[in-house]
């Protein structure tokens, strides 16, 4: 098993919105989404690759003082190997070396998993949206503010 940390790609897409529709269901991206966020320069996008091909995408938006996770999911095949740490440290290390001084990022609170992640690299829940995601399904804002001064 070889996993591979590299920049996504617009030929990506097709596997990563196979993993998306599969994990995120009713609240999935469209393929546009993430053709328009390729298109942007301020993000960084990540996807880990392992033998059967795309198996975690991750990505970040960078805009000075602050940084956006945008999204972060790994295929249920391939989870609890460390892979959304592993893609969640780089993006982490993009923040910073582009002089970020906080990391923000929303969750759905029903994602324990993802919380739990987030909770363990230093972020904080600093807020909570009732029913952003539809009826019943809230968001949890965190924030991650930078170690160093
Ligand atoms: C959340 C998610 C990205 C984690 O991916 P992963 O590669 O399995 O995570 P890791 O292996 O790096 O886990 C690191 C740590 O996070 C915590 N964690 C991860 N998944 C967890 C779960 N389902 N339940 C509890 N803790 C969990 C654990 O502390 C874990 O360490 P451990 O395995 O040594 O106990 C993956 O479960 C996923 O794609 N979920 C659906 C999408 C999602 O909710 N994305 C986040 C919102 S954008």
């Amino acid at each position: 098993m070889s996993d591979e940390l590299r920049p996504m790609r617009w030929w990506d897409i097709e596997p990563v919105m196979s993993i998306e529709e599969s994990v995120f269901e009713s609240t999935a991206w469209s393929a546009a989404q993430f053709w328009g966020e390729l298109a942007h320069d301020d993000r960084a996008y990540v996807v880990l690759d392992d033998d059967e091909g795309v198996v975690g995408y991750a990505g970040l938006m960078v805009r000075p003082p602050t940084a956006d996770v945008q999204t972060i999911a790994v295929a249920p095949r391939a989870r609890r190997r460390g892979l959304a740490t592993a893609m969640l440290r780089h993006l982490l290390e993009v923040a910073e070396a582009s002089g970020c001084r906080e990391v923000m990022l929303e969750v759905r609170a029903d994602s324990a998993g993802a919380v739990a992640l987030y909770e363990m690299h230093g972020f904080e829940v600093i807020a909570r949206r009732t029913s952003y995601y539809g009826p019943g399904l809230d968001a949890l804002i965190m924030r991650r503010a930078r170690e160093t001064p």
